[in-house]
Order: C-alpha cells, then sequence, then structure tokens
C-alpha cells in the first residue's frame, strides 16, 4: 500500500515537474516575443505610426489631418471639406480599386498605402506634383518598421487597422518591402535616383538585362552579391577582378600602349576593349610584348570620387535590388 502511495507521488510529481517546465518554456517564448517588440525602435499600430507621422516621419510639413495640422502641399489624409469627401484609410480603398479595374490585376488598399510610400511616383495624386519625399532615404529615413507603423495609421484614418495585413502582407506589399529594406541596408539610399546615376556613371560600359554598356559584366544578378561585394566593387574595382574581364596591356612595336579586355583573337589579329568601349584590333606582327596586369581593372577607382556621398548611397541600393527578373 505504501508502495503504490508511493508510485502514485512520484508520478504526481514527475506530471506537475513537467507541466511546470512546459508552462515556463511557454512563457519564456511569449516572454521573449514581447521583449523583442518592446526593444523594437517602434510598435506597428495606429499609435505608433501617429508619433511618427507627427515626428520623425515629418510627414506633417507637407500633410495634415482633417482640421489637424496646416500643411497643404500634399493631399490632407483626413476627411476633409469638399476635395477630401473621404479620410485616407477608405480612400486607399477607392484608389486600389480604380487601379484594379485598370490594370486587371489584383491591388489592395494596403499596397496602394504602401506604394505612396515606397514609390511615391507609381501614382500622383491628381491636382498634385511628384514631390512627395522618399521617407526611408536620408534626412528622414525611416526603417521598414516604422514605415509599417505609418501605414498602420493612415489605415485608422476611417479604414481598419488590419495587423495581419501589415505584418503578413501579399506579394506587391512584400515586393515594396523588400524594396525599403534593401535600401535601408544600403544607408538609405534612394533605388530611384540610383538608377539615375547608374545609368549616368556606370551604363556605358555596363548593361542589364542586356540593355546598353558592354565593356564591363552584366549586373542583372549583381543584387544577390550582397553590399560588401558591390561596394567593394566600385571602390577598389582591381581588388577582385571579374573572370572572364582581365586587363591586358599591349605595347606595340611603334611604342603605342593599349589597355583593355581582350575581345577575341583571330588569325593574326587580337582584339582589345578599351575603357571607352572602342574595339581595337591590333596586328599580332606589330606587338612586341602582351601582359596581363592583374592590378589595374578597366573600371576606373576613382568613380566614387565622382559621386556624392549619396549618389554612391544611391546606386548602391539601386545594384542591390537586381535580383535578375521576377515573375
Ligand atoms: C515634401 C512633402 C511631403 C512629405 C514630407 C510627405 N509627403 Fe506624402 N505626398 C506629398 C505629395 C505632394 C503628394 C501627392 C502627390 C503624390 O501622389 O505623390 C503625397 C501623397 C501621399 C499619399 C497619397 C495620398 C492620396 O490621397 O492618395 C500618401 C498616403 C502619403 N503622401 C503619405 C505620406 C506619409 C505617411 C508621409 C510621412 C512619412 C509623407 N507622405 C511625407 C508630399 C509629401
Ligand atoms: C569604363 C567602364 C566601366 C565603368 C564606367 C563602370 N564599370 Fe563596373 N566594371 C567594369 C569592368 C571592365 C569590370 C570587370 C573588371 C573588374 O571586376 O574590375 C567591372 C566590374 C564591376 C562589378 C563587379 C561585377 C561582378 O560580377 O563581379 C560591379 C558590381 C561594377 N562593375 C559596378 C559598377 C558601377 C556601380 C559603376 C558605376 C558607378 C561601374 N561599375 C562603372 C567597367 C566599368
Amino acid at each position: 500500500m505504501a508502495k503504490a502511495v508511493g508510485k502514485v507521488f512520484i508520478f504526481l510529481l514527475l506530471v506537475f515537474g513537467v507541466f511546470n517546465w512546459v508552462g515556463y518554456s511557454v512563457t519564456e517564448l511569449t516572454g521573449g516575443e514581447k521583449k523583442a517588440a518592446r526593444t523594437g525602435a517602434v510598435e506597428v499600430t495606429p499609435e505608433g505610426g501617429e508619433a511618427i507621422y507627427w515626428g520623425k516621419g515629418r510627414c506633417f510639413t507637407c500633410h495634415s489631418v482633417g482640421d489637424r495640422g496646416s500643411a497643404v502641399r500634399g493631399p490632407n489624409h483626413g476627411q476633409f471639406g469638399e476635395k477630401f469627401p473621404l479620410p485616407m484609410g477608405e480612400r486607399a480603398v477607392e484608389r486600389a480599386k480604380e487601379r484594379e479595374k485598370k490594370t486587371g490585376k489584383k491591388f489592395t488598399a494596403l499596397d496602394y498605402l504602401v506604394e505612396s510610400l515606397a514609390e511615391p511616383g507609381a501614382y500622383v495624386v491628381k491636382g498634385y506634383k511628384n514631390e512627395m519625399a522618399v521617407v526611408y532615404a536620408p534626412p528622414i529615413s525611416l526603417s521598414l518598421d516604422e514605415i509599417k507603423a505609418t501605414v498602420a495609421y493612415l489605415q485608422s484614418q476611417g479604414g481598419e487597422f488590419d495587423a495581419a495585413a501589415i505584418n503578413k502582407p501579399g506579394e506587391i506589399t512584400q515586393g515594396f518591402y523588400g524594396k525599403i529594406a534593401v535600401a535601408s541596408a544600403a544607408g538609405g539610399g534612394d533605388p530611384s535616383h540610383g538608377k539615375v546615376v547608374y545609368e549616368e556613371t556606370c551604363g556605358d560600359c555596363h548593361s542589364l538585362e542586356g540593355e546598353r554598356g558592354d565593356v564591363g559584366p552584366d549586373l542583372s544578378t549583381i543584387g544577390t552579391k550582397g553590399l560588401k561585394f558591390i561596394s567593394e566593387a566600385i571602390l577598389q574595382p582591381a581588388k577582385n577582378i571579374t573572370k572572364g574581364f582581365e586587363t591586358y596591356v599591349v605595347v606595340k612595336k611603334n611604342g603605342r600602349k593599349v589597355v583593355g579586355l581582350k575581345a577575341g583573337e583571330e588569325d593574326g589579329t587580337i582584339e582589345l576593349v578599351t575603357k571607352d568601349g572602342d574595339e581595337v584590333s591590333i596586328k599580332k606582327s606589330d606587338i612586341k610584348e602582351i601582359t596581363q596586369d592583374k592590378l589595374l581593372s578597366v573600371m576606373p577607382d576613382d568613380l566614387s570620387e565622382e559621386m556624392t556621398v549619396k549618389d554612391y548611397q544611391d546606386v548602391l541600393s539601386f545594384m542591390l535590388m537586381q535580383k535578375g527578373k521576377k515573375k
């Protein structure tokens, strides 16, 4: 009898122990999550977004919400007079419907709100200029979470704050989030302006999806190589010369020197492509010496000096976005 009681006691002790252990682990887990949310810079809620909107995000310098604020450079985000019959949360639903009708593709109110921040130029509100600030680039530099919070605030203007959708977005919004995350990882560069810098400074030599330059390598998937690789490639091109793009120095018998990439070799001639994109054909019989220069890239190493810091950050974030064709 005593033995049986003892067994039951041990059994109960075990059950109790396991129960406690499980309970403890679960609180650890959930407590851990709460902790992460607390240490994050901002809570993704309408209140969190309100603070950003009227503070760090500087939205209030161009926008007002109903009677609150006096800025008129951008549309009012509340319900305001005849011009703004719908507050932003409801307006976004209408704008998304319009878009769906126009393109025939699924587009949600959330997609619209996030697009307004990620790519302000994609839809310019009638009567306004395309002069909305890029809010994830300097000097405003909102983080992705701060942007999500701001979206929550806008959603809550006459619409419904949908935490689940903001945190687990559909494909289009996900794409915008990706763009913002990439840009802030590259020092908050603005990829739209980065594209302009690329076209001016890099596009004569490089190609994207087969377009333009053919001196240097195609950069359509360069984003997959990461920030460090790309910034080194720009700052110190010769440090890591891309295979197949080695630099050759040809000294001709008449003393002239030609520097470039080897484009081909045909009976009796060698073809070089110079940094200006010129194809030079040299007779082998005219060549005194041909050497490969491992310390010299055809890509200039002083490009960063021609750019402002902002241009550099912008072009970096544009490069990071090149991850091959999507869809
Ligand atoms: C430099 C001025 C400026 C700043 C700063 C600015 N915006 Fe804008 N915003 C505009 C202008 C101008 C438009 C209208 C043109 C357009 O659609 O791009 C606009 C449009 C919008 C729209 C679309 C409105 C509609 O009716 O569809 C949203 C949403 C928006 N801004 C949100 C924000 C938020 C949130 C912030 C702060 C994080 C912000 N803006 C900061 C100028 C600004
Ligand atoms: C005069 C032509 C020229 C210009 C201008 C130029 N590049 Fe290059 N680039 C090259 C060549 C040639 C290579 C291959 C040799 C090497 O790795 O240094 C290269 C290599 C690269 C690579 C490494 C590619 C890989 O797959 O390994 C990156 C990234 C790059 N360039 C980015 C840029 C960016 C960004 C700009 C503009 C800011 C730029 N380049 C301007 C010619 C150029």
